[in-house]
This record gives structure tokens, C-alpha cells and sequence, in this order.
């Protein structure tokens, strides 16, 4: 592969403080607005990028063909599932906090692909406590077919999965966390339906793990990912990609999707 990002990550070195000086204005206006984008978008966005506040304009976005009815089946499945993970998260000793969880609205557009697109192959980098792997597992017990791929560094995570969940689950820690042993696994594996980044998410990071997915997507799969406001990564690999990505503003983070 190609490390064009790592020479334009060196080359742009030098506008540093203004990017920090950004990031540091965006906090500060979050506070303010309680949630917004981070300015780190900056102006033209809106050229690069729909940004919407309703999941169900993101869904409607990615799934045009799907039947109003169907989605909304797809939603009151999520929100009982939702609830019981709530419910779960206050009987349990957590490792990781709870605000690393995948937030409700992001929630609810993963599984709606999920269970609509009925993906063969999930990719998640980022479990944590296993809020989103629980969210993918139930839509492919739903599907009644279908595996989930997670990938972390830590040997502490989903902690929140059920055993009885966990038939569709494979568990992937990478010894040293390298961008090159995630694509080593990834070569291993059949095309990705759905691909979900919310690990590592500084720039060179993203963008690199990012890329190495969409090298290995389907020709109908879904690019997803947490954090999207934190970077351009997430949209440049859509342009690269030449998919057109659908930013949703949650809660506390914005997330990206696109579908092929
Ligand atoms: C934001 S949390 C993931 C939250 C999870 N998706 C959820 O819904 O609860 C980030 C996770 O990424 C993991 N992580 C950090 N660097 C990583 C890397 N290089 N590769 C894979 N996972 C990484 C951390 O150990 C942590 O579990």
C-alpha cells in the first residue's frame, strides 16, 4: 500500500499550532452549543459532506429502496436492545467508560445497515466495553447470518458481551496495534459488507486503518465511522473512494457513513 498520507501528514507539520489553536476553539464551542461539529471542519464542508441531526435522514440517505415499515421495525428492535444494554451496563464492574460507548443515534443507523443490508462480513476496529459489537451481534442473530470481526489491544474488552452472544463473534488482539497487522488479518478474510472504525482516532491513524478497509470493501458494503469530527480523515478516504458521506451529529461526537 501506499503511504501518500504519511508524506501530506509531514508536509502540513508546520500548520500544527493552528490546528491545535482550532481544536482548542472547537471545545470551547462545543461547551457553548452544547454539540455542534468541531470547527476543525472549517468552512466548505457542506461541499465535501451532508450533515444531518436525524438518523432517520442518514437512513433514508444510505437505504432509499428500504420500505418505511421495515425501518421502522429495524428501530424498535434497536431501541429494546438499546434499553437492555443500559440495563446490563448498570449491573456490571466496567473496565472502560461509559462514554467511549457508541452513542444512541449512531447506534441506531449501524444496526439499521446491519440488519438491512445483511452484511456476511462486519469489521469494527475499537470494542472497549462492546457496546457496538453487541449492536452488530444482535443484528446478525437477527439476519440469522452473517460474522463479526473485532479488532483491539487490549485484552480487557466486551465486557458487556453476553456468552450466549458471541456465536458470530471473532476476537482479534493485535499484539502491537499496527496498521499492518490489522491488514495482515484483513487479507485473511472474506470482502467487508460493513466496515465500523472507532479505535485509534488521531489522524494518521484513521486515515491509514480507514483506507486499508475500503481497500478490502465490498463492491455494495457500508464505510462507517466514529469521531469523524476530529479530522478530515474519515471523508478523505470517502473521496478517495469516491463515496458520498453522511455526517450525523450525536449526542456528544458526529459520526460518518457511507454506502457503495
Ligand atoms: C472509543 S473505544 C471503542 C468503543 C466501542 N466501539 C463501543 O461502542 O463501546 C476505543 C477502543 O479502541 C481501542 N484501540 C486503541 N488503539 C487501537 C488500535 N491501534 N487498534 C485497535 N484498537 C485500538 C482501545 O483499546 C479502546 O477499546
Amino acid at each position: 500500500m501506499s503511504f501518500d498520507p504519511l508524506r501530506r501528514a509531514v508536509r502540513v507539520a508546520p500548520l500544527a499550532p493552528d490546528l491545535v489553536g482550532r481544536a482548542l476553539i472547537g471545545r470551547i464551542a462545543r461547551r457553548i452549543a452544547g454539540k455542534s461539529i468541531d470547527t476543525a471542519f472549517g468552512p466548505g464542508i457542506n461541499t465535501r459532506a451532508t450533515i444531518d441531526a436525524d438518523p432517520r435522514a442518514t437512513i433514508g440517505a444510505l437505504l432509499p429502496n428500504v420500505p418505511v415499515d421495515q425501518l421502522d421495525l429495524y428501530e424498535r428492535e434497536y431501541e429494546e436492545i438499546e434499553h437492555e444494554i443500559v440495563e446490563r451496563a448498570k449491573t456490571r464492574t466496567l473496565p472502560m467508560p461509559s462514554l467511549w460507548r457508541t452513542e444512541k443515534q449512531t447506534g441506531l443507523v449501524l444496526y439499521t445497515l446491519a440488519r438491512a443490508m445483511e452484511p456476511q462480513v462486519i469489521v469494527e476496529t475499537g470494542i472497549a466495553n462492546g457496546w457496538s459489537s453487541i449492536i452488530f451481534l444482535r443484528a446478525l442473530a437477527k439476519n440469522g447470518s452473517g460474522a463479526l470481526h473485532s479488532f483491539d489491544v487490549r485484552d480487557d474488552v466486551g465486557k458487556l458481551i453476553d456468552e450466549s452472544e458471541k456465536g458470530p463473534w471473532n476476537l482479534h488482539l493485535l499484539k502491537d496495534g499496527t496498521l499492518p497487522e490489522f491488514n495482515g488479518i484483513l487479507d485473511t478474510i472474506p470482502p467487508i459488507g460493513l466496515f465500523f472504525h472507532d479505535s485509534d482516532h488521531s489522524y494518521l491513524h484513521m486515515r491509514l486503518e480507514i483506507r486499508m478497509a475500503g481497500a478490502h470493501l465490498a463492491p455494495s458494503g457500508a464505510l462507517c465511522s466514529d469521531d469523524v469530527s476530529l479530522s478530515h480523515a474519515y471523508i478523505e478516504c470517502c473521496e478517495e473512494l469516491g463515496l458520498e458521506p453522511r455526517l450525523l451529529v450525536d449526542a456528544h461526537k458526529a459520526s460518518g457513513f457511507a454506502v457503495r
